[in-house]
């Protein structure tokens, strides 16, 4: 049997592996706290289940969707950018429903990669944007993102041969894993930037919602000239703490909505009709629900960095995001012998730095998606260790 140079070079999943680690330590009988994964525990809000619940039994809702999403999907999105962001979407043209952002960073890859091509991906970075243009048949050109530029990629830094060779730039702002946010400044020059090179700026907005200390996170099609050359991927799964019914929207330049929507028709069937009427009520219900998530996230945020800071880390504190990212301790050689140390010791999980990028080295980052009782009881076995 022989599979595809694709499979064969393809790096294991980050996430796979830790869930790997996790299942072997449990295996040999340790009691494993995971602060790894960003992985919303708090549940669906219990209105956007009852909707679920009856839209299930709608036959209706049993039959296959439409790839590009519902008429009435895509126009609750449309309003929802409209109170949200200010941003008049036409919900014909300029929206189109995901089965999960994640397949959309693949599937959007495939719109825009031809082999040899190069997607700008910042290091550290969410790993698909790479593994999506490594599918496509492209090369990523890593961006350094560090504390020096505040965490922005340094544009004037791409060299003309391969901003020549690069078709797409992949920003995530609020970002995973640094929990940095962009200012007006730089979305402003990305945009025009973009339309300079023809390069095509694919904003990820994954943690819209999940900000804090009263920041509001933008839409990048909130910008000046943004419709010429962007796309944004949005997701409802850490919003409205809804991983696992995998839906969310991709929106902006018409003819970018277009091109995924045929990849995706050739490729899936769309998200299931009962999850898009469960997106609907969440998109255009209240938002009560956010701000008391946002409460709970935000004092988990300032234990971790308290906590991390008094055990002399250096710790990046974020206004948004589900992540508190930190350097490890001097004299440590390295963030993933760092990580395995802690979890030998301590049985607790966090993620190496290194798994998100080369520059990502030095660094861990710890997810804010653990009920506060085994929080405070892995920040205390941290407490203990390190000291
Ligand atoms: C930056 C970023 N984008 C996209 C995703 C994928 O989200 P989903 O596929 O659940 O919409 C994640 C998930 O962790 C993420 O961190």
């Amino acid at each position: 049997m022989h599979l595809s140079d694709r499979i064969e070079s393809l790096p294991p999943y980050l996430f796979a592996q830790i869930s790997k680690i996790i299942a072997k330590k449990k295996e040999e009988g340790v009691d494993v706290i995971s602060l790894g994964i960003g992985d919303p525990d708090i549940p669906t809000p219990q209105h956007i289940i009852n909707k679920l619940i009856d839209s299930a039994k709608n036959p209706i809702n049993h039959r296959y969707p439409e790839s590009e999403g519902l008429p009435e999907f895509r126009q609750a999105v449309a309003s929802y950018y409209k109170d949200r962001h200010n941003v008049e979407l036409n919900f014909e043209e300029e929206v189109t429903s995901l089965i999960g952002s994640k397949e959309a960073i693949i599937n959007f890859s495939l719109c825009v990669i031809n082999p040899g091509d190069y997607a700008l991906v910042t290091d550290p970075g969410y790993p698909v944007y790479e593994i999506g243009t490594m599918l496509a048949g492209g090369q990523s050109y890593k961006l350094p993102l560090t504390a020096e530029n505040d965490w922005l990629p340094d544009l004037d830094s791409i060299p003309d041969d391969i901003i020549a060779k690069s078709k797409i730039l992949w920003i995530n702002y609020p970002n995973n894993p640094i929990g940095a946010i962009a200012n007006d400044d730089f979305y402003n020059k990305v945009i025009e930037w973009g339309i300079q090179h023809e390069i095509i700026i694919a904003h990820d907005l994954a943690y819209s919602e999940v900000t804090y200390d009263g920041y509001i996170a933008p839409s990048i099609l909130e910008y000046p000239n943004a419709r010429e050359i962007c796309i944004e991927l949005n997701s409802l799964s850490k919003s409205f703490n809804m991983t696992g019914w995998r839906i969310a929207m991709a929106v902006g330049n018409k003819e970018l909505v277009q091109a995924l929507r045929t990849i995706k028709s050739n490729i899936d069937s769309g998200a299931p009709q009962a999850i898009q009427e469960m997106a609907i009520e969440a998109l255009t219900g209240t938002r009560d629900d956010i701000v008391e998530h946002n409460k709970i996230y935000q004092l988990r945020r300032d234990k971790v960095v308290h906590s991390l800071e008094n055990l002399g880390l250096t710790v990046h504190k974020p206004k948004a995001s589900l992540y508190v990212w930190a350097k490890i301790p001097d004299g440590e050689e390295s963030s993933s012998a760092f990580v395995s140390k802690i979890i030998d010791e301590t049985g607790v999980v966090l993620t190496p730095g290194n798994g998100y990028g080369e520059h990502g080295e030095g660094y861990i980052r710890v997810s804010l998606t653990t009920p506060d009782d085994q929080l405070d009881d892995a920040l205390n076995r941290l407490n203990d260790y390190i000291k």
